[in-house]
C-alpha cells in the first residue's frame, strides 16, 4: 500500500512513521518540507505521489495562540484536509484525519458520543469542527479520528510539563475541573497499526464501507489533576521530584485566552464494537510511556 503521511515530526505523527512504515511505501512529511497553507503545493505534492491512502497528523495545535491566528488555524485545520479529502476522493484514495474532544461545549454531564451535537468554545475547536465538517461533504473513504488529551514522551505535553515541573517547584496546583481521556500518542498510532491490515487488500473499500467519525482516546477518563498524581506516581525517577504539595485547583483560578471544555471525555464504544479495537486503560498506557 501506498501511504502519504502529513504531520511526521508532531507527538502523533513521529509514532505513526513506525507503525504505518511495515504496510508498504511511506512517505512521510513534516512542516519544513511542506506548508499545508500551500495549496497548490500541496496539491502537487499528493498528485505526485499518487497514495493509496492519506494520514493527517498535522494540525494547528496551538490552542491559545488560535485565538489571535484564526485564519492560520482554520487552513490548516480545516482548508488543508478539505484540500486533502478532495483529492483522495480523486485518487479513490482512504483518508484517516484526526479531531479532537474540543469540538464540544463540555457541559453534558457524561462522554460524548459520536451523535452528540459539537459546540466548541474555542477558534481551535472550532477549526476543527470545521475540517471535519468539510471532510463529512466531500465523502468518500475516510475516518475522522477524534482523540483527546494526547501525550508522548518527546512532545511538549501536559505529561512532560507535570515531570518538570515537579523537578522545579515545591508546590504544584492542577486544575480538578477539566476532564477528559489521557490518550498516549504511541497507543493511538498502533491503534492505526492495528486497523491496517483489516483494509489492505482493498483500502477505499474498507475505509468507505466504515467512512464516519470515530471517537478514539485512551480507556477511561480522569480530571488533570488526578493524571498528575498517577504521573508523580508512575515517575520512575521519583527521588529527583522536590515537589512536596500537589494541590487541586479550579480553571476559573487560572485564565488563558480560548476558554476550555470542563468534562470532553468521548465515550470511545463505536470504534471498539465496529473494529474490535480498543486503546489500553490510560493508567496502563501512563505506566508503559514512562518506563
Ligand atoms: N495534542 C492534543 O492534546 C490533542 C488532543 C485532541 C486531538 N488532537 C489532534 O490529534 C492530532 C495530532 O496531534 P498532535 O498532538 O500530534 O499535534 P502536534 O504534536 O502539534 O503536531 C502537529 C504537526 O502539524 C504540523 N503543522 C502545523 N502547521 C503546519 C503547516 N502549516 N504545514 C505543515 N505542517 C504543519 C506541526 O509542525 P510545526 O510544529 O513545525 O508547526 C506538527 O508537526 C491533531 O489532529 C490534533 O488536532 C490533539
Amino acid at each position: 500500500m501506498k501511504i502519504v503521511l502529513f504531520g511526521k515530526n508532531g507527538q502523533l505523527g513521529h509514532e505513526l512513521q513506525r507503525t504505518l512504515a511495515p504496510f508498504g511505501e511511506l512517505v512521510a512529511v513534516g512542516h519544513q518540507e511542506l506548508d499545508l497553507c500551500d495549496s497548490n503545493e500541496l496539491k502537487a505534492f499528493i498528485g505526485s505521489h499518487e497514495p493509496q491512502l492519506i494520514v493527517n497528523a498535522s494540525a494547528y495545535t496551538a490552542v491559545d495562540r488560535a485565538e489571535q491566528e484564526q485564519e492560520l488555524a482554520f487552513q490548516v485545520n480545516s482548508h488543508a484536509p478539505g484540500l486533502m479529502a478532495e483529492l483522495a476522493h480523486e485518487l479513490h484514495a482512504a483518508f484517516i484525519h484526526f479531531s479532537t474532544d474540543y469540538v464540544f461545549d463540555g457541559t453534558l454531564g457524561r462522554p460524548y458520543v459520536e451523535t452528540d451535537t459539537p459546540n466548541p468554545l474555542n477558534v481551535y475547536g472550532k477549526s476543527k469542527l470545521a475540517g471535519e465538517q468539510v471532510i463529512q461533504k466531500v465523502g468518500g473513504a475516510y475516518l475522522i479520528l477524534r482523540t483527546s488529551w494526547v501525550y508522548s514522551m518527546d512532545g511538549d505535553n501536559f505529561v512532560t510539563k507535570v515531570l518538570r515541573w515537579v523537578r522545579q517547584k515545591e508546590k504544584l496546583q492542577i486544575v480538578d475541573d477539566q476532564i477528559s481521556n489521557p490518550t498516549w500518542a504511541r497507543a493511538l498510532a498502533e491503534i492505526i497499526g492495528y486497523l491496517l491490515p483489516k483494509a489492505e487488500k482493498a483500502p477505499f473499500t474498507f475505509f468507505e464501507k466504515y467512512a464516519g467519525v470515530y471517537h478514539v482516546a485512551g480507556d477511561g477518563f480522569a480530571s488533570r489533576y488526578i493524571w498528575a498524581k498517577e504521573i508523580l506516581k508512575l515517575d520512575l525517577k521519583a527521588d529527583e521530584q522536590v515537589c512536596k504539595e500537589l494541590l487541586p485547583a479550579s480553571t476559573a483560578e487560572f485564565p488563558l485566552l480560548a476558554q476550555r471544555p470542563l468534562f470532553s471525555a468521548l465515550d470511545c464504544s463505536k470504534f471498539e464494537t465496529t473494529f474490535k479495537l480498543c486503546l489500553p486503560e490510560w493508567q496502563k498506557a501512563l505506566k508503559l510511556a514512562l518506563i
